[in-house]
Parts: C-alpha cells; sequence; structure tokens
C-alpha cells in the first residue's frame, strides 16, 4: 500500500510507519509539523527505505496535504495534540489541529476518494466506574484534549454518512513504550527515577488505565485499515488495567529506586477517574494485542536506560521550562 501517515514522527504515529515499512513493505508518506512532540529522529532508520518521504507541514495546511496525498491509497491520522495538562493551560492549538486539521485531511480524502482512518482515543468517551466502555457509549469528554478529539471523531463520521468517504476509527487506551515524549506518565516517572528526581503523583494515585503496549496498538490501527468497514468505529484496547500508584511502584521496582522518591501533588483538574475499553469488535477483525503490561514495561524501561542520545536533548532543552510550569519545581 501508498500511506499518508499524517503526524508520522510523533510516538505512536513513528512506530506505525516502521511496522508499515519493515513488516508490510508499503510506501509510506510521512505529513508532520514537528512540534515539540514531532521529531525527524523518530524515523531516521526509515530514510533510506524505499518509497520513504518525509513532509514537514500542518495538516492544516490544504496545499501541501494535497501535494503529500499524491498516489497515496490511504490516510492513517495520528496528527494531534495529546497531552491533557497542555490542553488545560493552553487550548489553541488543539482547536486548530483537531477541528480545522482533521476537515482539511478529510476534504482531501474525500476529492481523492481514498480510505481515511482517524487515530482517535478512549478518552471521547469520558470516564468510567464500573465495566468497559463500547463503540455504542455515548461520547462524554472531560478535557479540552478529549473534547477536540470527539469533535473530530463526529465530522469523520459525518464524512463517511455525508459523502461515502471510506472513513474509520480507531480509539487507543493509554499507549506506552519506545520514543513516548516524556511528559506522559510512564516515561516522565522512568527518566525522573533514573535520575533520582521526585515521581510527581497526581491526587491520591488510584486513577485507573487501561494500558497497551505501542506495537499492538500499531498493528491494531493496521488490522483495522485494512479489515475494518468504512463508517466503523474500533476501540483498540490493552489487556491490563492499573491504578497509577501501581504502575509507579513497578517502575520504582525496575530501576531500583527508593519509593521515597513519590511525592504527591495537586491533582489535574477534571482528573478522569478510570478509563476501560472492550474491544471485542476490534478482536473479532482478527486483532489480539500481545504484550502483556509487565512485560512491555519492563521492555520500555530497558529502551529509555539503552537510549539516552533520544531523551538526552529533550530533557535538556525547552522541556525543562514546561516541567518547572506544570510542577512547580526545576528538574534535577
Ligand atoms: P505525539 O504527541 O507523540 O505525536 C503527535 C505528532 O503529531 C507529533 O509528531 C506532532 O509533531 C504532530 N502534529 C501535531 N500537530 C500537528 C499538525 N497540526 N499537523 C501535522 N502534524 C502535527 O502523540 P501520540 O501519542 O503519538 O498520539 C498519536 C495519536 O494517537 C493522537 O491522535 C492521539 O490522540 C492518539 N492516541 C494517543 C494515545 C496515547 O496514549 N499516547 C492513546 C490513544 C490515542
Ligand atoms: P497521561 O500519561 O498524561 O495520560 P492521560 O491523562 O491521557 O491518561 O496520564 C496518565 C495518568 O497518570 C493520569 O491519570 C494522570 C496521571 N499522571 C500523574 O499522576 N502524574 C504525572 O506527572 C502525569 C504526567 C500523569
Amino acid at each position: 500500500m501508498k500511506l499518508l501517515v499524517c503526524g508520522g514522527a510523533g510516538f505512536i504515529g513513528s512506530n506505525f510507519a516502521r511496522q508499515r515499512v519493515t513488516e508490510h513493505g508499503d510506501a509510506v508518506t510521512v505529513l508532520d509539523k514537528l512540534t515539540y512532540a514531532g521529531r525527524e529522529e523518530n524515523l531516521a532508520d526509515l530514510r533510506d527505505a524505499p518509497g520513504f518521504r518525509f513532509v514537514c507541514a500542518g495538516i492544516e495546511d490544504a496545499a501541501a496535504v494535497v501535494a503529500a496525498l499524491e498516489d497515496a491509497d490511504a490516510v492513517v491520522n495520528f496528527a494531534a495534540e495529546t497531552h491533557v495538562d497542555r490542553s488545560i493551560a493552553e487550548p489553541d492549538a488543539f482547536i486548530t489541529t483537531h477541528a480545522v486539521g482533521t476537515f482539511v485531511l478529510l476534504e482531501a480524502a474525500r476529492a481523492r476518494g481514498v480510505r481515511y482512518l482517524q487515530v482517535s482515543t478512549d478518552e471521547v468517551y469520558g470516564s468510567i466506574e464500573e465495566g468497559s466502555f463500547t463503540e455504542a457509549s455515548p461520547l462524554a469528554p472531560s478535557s479540552p484534549y478529549s473534547a477536540t478529539k470527539a469533535g473530530a471523531d463526529l465530522l469523520v463520521a459525518s464524512y463517511h454518512h455525508t459523502y461515502g468517504l471510506e472513513a474509520l476509527i480507531c480509539r487507543g487506551s493509554n499507549n506506552y513504550g519506545p520514543f513516548q515524549y516524556p511528559e506522559k506518565l510512564i516515561p516522565l516517572m522512568v527518566l525522573n527515577a533514573l535520575h533520582g528526581d521526585p515521581l510527581p503523583v497526581y491526587g491520591d494515585g488510584q486513577q485507573v488505565r487501561n494500558w497497551i503496549f505501542v506495537e499492538d496498538f500499531a498493528r491494531g490501527i493496521g488490522h483495522v485499515l485494512e479489515h475494518g468497514a468504512p463508517g466503523e468505529a474500533y476501540n483498540v484496547g490493552g489487556p491490563d488495567e492499573a491504578p497509577n500508584l501501581e504502575v509507579v511502584q513497578k517502575i520504582i521496582a525496575y530501576t531500583g529506586v527508593s519509593e521515597d522518591l513519590i511525592e504527591y501533588v495537586t491533582d489535574r483538574p477534571g482528573h478522569d477517574r478510570r478509563y476501560s475499553l472492550g474491544s471485542e469488535k476490534a478482536r473479532a477483525l482478527g486483532w489480539e494485542p500481545q504484550v502483556r503490561f509487565a512485560e512491555g514495561l519492563e521492555r520500555t524501561v530497558d529502551w529509555y536506560r539503552e537510549n539516552t542520545g533520544w531523551w538526552e536533548p529533550i530533557r535538556s532543552g525547552d522541556y525543562r521550562a514546561y516541567y518547572e510550569r506544570q510542577y512547580g519545581r526545576a528538574l534535577g
């Protein structure tokens, strides 16, 4: 296949692009604006692969999108602002990328008549105390991040309903693994532990997330792209749920630091208590997650230990100022 992968220089998009090139022989064009979260280095090993191309542009740039789409068979859209805390502090870019950007991509896909897959999140369903969300659950997002992602999902669905666009939606649960920017829970805790910095747990640390190893999510997206029914949404959730405190304690155990590093900090405003995804519909298509949390977390800690050259420029750059604003203290 020839794929246009938008947001492919970020965490999940780069893992997806790697899988498609190395395991499926796809010709991949990555279009990415290279925000703070996107890095061309994430795709360094793909640079010389046949048919691989990188275009630096925003999905809201119609001319760039149309040119990049060229002869692609399908568009997969990962491009997004992805951090809930940043959406609370500065929601502007979330509106532009998720609403305007998704609209521009849908128009380009419609004009070319190609298949379109929107990468979305379990957060569009909001919080659930017991049981799991299915694709039929109502959308009830809580944060500017999840609300704008939900808006994008609705727009994507409308392009199938109204124009017959072959559009699909994949809603993933919390991803973790190599190449994740250290503003998110797991890489933040791993790097802080490796540096002996405090481990900031929001509120009581009993919020529950459903964890999926990034390669399992990427494989699920590829599977839905190839086998999913247009007009449908598919939940792609991980095999394990855990409260945040338990995740932090596992990281403490793998890195061999003291529990005393845990620091309870002010809770996130509007913090969702629990996410849980039922993924029977995606499983019925023949996909299932392969990596359990204990194994994936160890692989992730090892990757961060071994790839200091990947995170050192991040941890010594603008991230320091972000961290200070967010946590009210400097990194060590
Ligand atoms: P990320 O923040 O690591 O990467 C996002 C990428 O999008 C970056 O490369 C960035 O440069 C690019 N980007 C941002 N705005 C853009 C724009 N206007 N035009 C072009 N490129 C732009 O995010 P991620 O964790 O890889 O998430 C990818 C997708 O998966 C997102 O749509 C997110 O909502 C969804 N998702 C993420 C998770 C998770 O746990 N990380 C879970 C479920 C779904
Ligand atoms: P995060 O990785 O930001 O993902 P999301 O908010 O999209 O689920 O956070 C995961 C959970 O970890 C969430 O409940 C918030 C919590 N958290 C902390 O307790 N401390 C932190 O420093 C961060 C970044 C998150």
